[in-house]
C-alpha cells in the first residue's frame, strides 16, 4: 500500500527535514504534494531526485490526501488541520495547537505508540525539547518511577524556524566584520550570546517552552503526577538541543542500573567517556536519529542513590520534530 502525503509547511526548517526522512525512510509514497504560503507557491524543492512544485495551501489542498505532515505553526494546524480531516486525511501535527486536546494523542513512539490508536483525525507531535527528554527518561521511569524532573535546556535557533537559523548565521558573521546587526526574528542576538526562551512568560514566570516540558511529559508518560521543572534557554547552536536532566526516583536506581536501561533503550547512544572528556555535543548530535545521552552520574545530593543527573543532545529537527512525526506516521 502506497499514500498520498501533503507537507504543510514544506518550505521551512522541519518541512524540508521531512521530505529527507521520507527519501531516506522509503516512506510508501503514491504522491507528495508540498504546500506552503503564497511566497513559496511555484518554488521547486527536490525529492528523490525529482524536482516538486510547491503549492500555495489552501481549502482545497487535501482532495485525496491520505496523510498530512503539518510544521507551518500553530494558527496554520488550527485552522487546515480540521479541513483536512473533513477531507480524508490523517494529520500528524508539529505544532502546539492540539496537544493538550484531551481528544489528541500526543505521541513519542518510544513511549506510547499504543496511544495512537485512539486517534480522531488528528496525532499530535510533542515539542521538541520535551521529546528529546523523554526519550531517555521513559525507559529509567519503567524500572522506578521517576517523582521529579529537573531540567535546564540549551535550545539551538532551529526551534524558531530556518529564519533563525539565518538570523544566528548572519548575526555571528556581522560580529565578527564589526558590522552592526539588529535581530528581527529572534528577540535579542543569538551569536555569542545566551538568553530565555523566546515564549512568552506567564504570571508564575514560566515561559510557555517550560510549562509545555511539563504538561507534555505528563500527558505522554500517562502520570499526571510527576513534578517537573524547566529552564528553557536558547544558546548559540544552530540545529541540536542539549538538556541537563535531574531525575529524582521514588526508589533507588544506581549509575549502573541507568547505564544498562539506557544500553539497551531504543531511540539512545550513550556517549559517556569521562578519560576523553567526550560527552554529548550538538554538533555530534546533528543529523542522528538517537538522542546522545552522557554525564550519567548519581546526584550527590540526593541520599539513598534515588538522584541521577545527565546530559543529554538530540536533533531538534529530526527526532525533535521531523522524525519523531513520520515514525508516527509509519505506526499509522
Ligand atoms: P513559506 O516558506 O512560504 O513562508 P519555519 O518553521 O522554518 O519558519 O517554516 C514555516 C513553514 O510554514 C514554511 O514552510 C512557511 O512557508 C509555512 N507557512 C508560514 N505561514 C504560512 C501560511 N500562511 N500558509 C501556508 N504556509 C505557511
Amino acid at each position: 500500500m502506497a499514500y498520498n502525503v501533503a507537507i504543510m509547511g514544506a518550505t521551512g526548517a522541519v518541512g524540508t527535514e521531512f521530505l529527507r526522512i521520507l527519501e531516506q525512510r522509503n516512506f510508501p509514497l503514491a504522491s507528495l504534494k508540498l504546500l506552503a504560503s503564497h511566497r513559496s507557491a511555484g518554488k521547486k524543492l527536490t525529492f528523490a531526485g525529482e524536482e516538486l512544485v510547491v503549492e500555495e495551501l489552501g481549502g482545497n489542498s487535501f482532495k485525496g490526501i491520505d496523510l498530512v505532515l503539518a510544521s507551518a505553526g500553530g494558527e496554520i494546524s488550527k485552522k487546515f488541520a480540521p479541513i483536512a480531516v473533513a477531507a480524508g486525511a490523517v494529520v500528524v501535527d508539529n505544532t502546539s495547537a492540539f496537544r493538550m486536546d484531551p481528544d489528541v494523542p500526543l505521541v513519542v513512539p518510544e513511549v506510547n505508540p499504543q496511544d495512537i490508536k485512539t486517534h480522531k483525525g488528528i496525532i499530535a507531535n510533542p515539542n521538541c525539547s520535551t521529546i528529546i527528554m523523554n526519550v531517555p527518561v521513559w525507559p529509567l521511569h519503567k524500572a522506578a518511577p521517576v517523582r521529579r524532573i529537573v531540567v535546564s535546556t540549551y535550545q539551538a535557533a532551529s526551534g524558531a524556524g530556518a529564519a533563525a537559523m539565518a538570523e544566528l548565521e548572519e548575526g555571528a558573521r556581522a560580529h565578527l566584520e564589526g558590522r552592526p546587526f539588529e535581530p528581527t526574528v529572534l528577540p535579542h542576538k543569538a551569536a555569542f550570546n545566551v538568553f530565555s526562551h523566546n515564549s512568552a512568560v506567564g504570571e508564575d514566570g514560566y515561559n510557555e517552552e517550560e510549562r509545555k516540558m511539563g504538561l507534555e511529559t505528563r500527558k505522554i508518560f500517562h502520570a499526571p503526577d510527576i513534578r517537573i521543572a524547566a529552564t528553557c534557554v536558547r544558546v548559540p547552536v544552530l540545529r541540536a538541543h542539549s538538556e541537563a536532566i535531574n531525575l529524582e526516583f521514588a526508589e533507588p536506581m544506581s549509575e549502573q542500573q541507568v547505564r544498562e536501561i539506557l544500553a539497551d533503550a531504543p531511540g539512545v547512544t550513550i556517549v559517556d567517556d569521562r578519560e576523553k572528556s567526550y560527552f554529548p555535543m550538538p554538533l555530534d548530535a546533528t543529523g542522528q536519529d538517537d538522542v546522545l545521552v552522557g554525564r550519567i552520574r548519581q546526584d550527590i545530593s540526593q541520599d539513598g542513590q534515588i538522584g541521577i543527573e545527565m546530559f543529554v543532545s538530540g536533533d531538534q529537527i529530526r527526532k525533535g520534530a521531523a522524525l519523531n512525526a513520520v515514525q508516527i506516521a509509519e505506526m499509522l
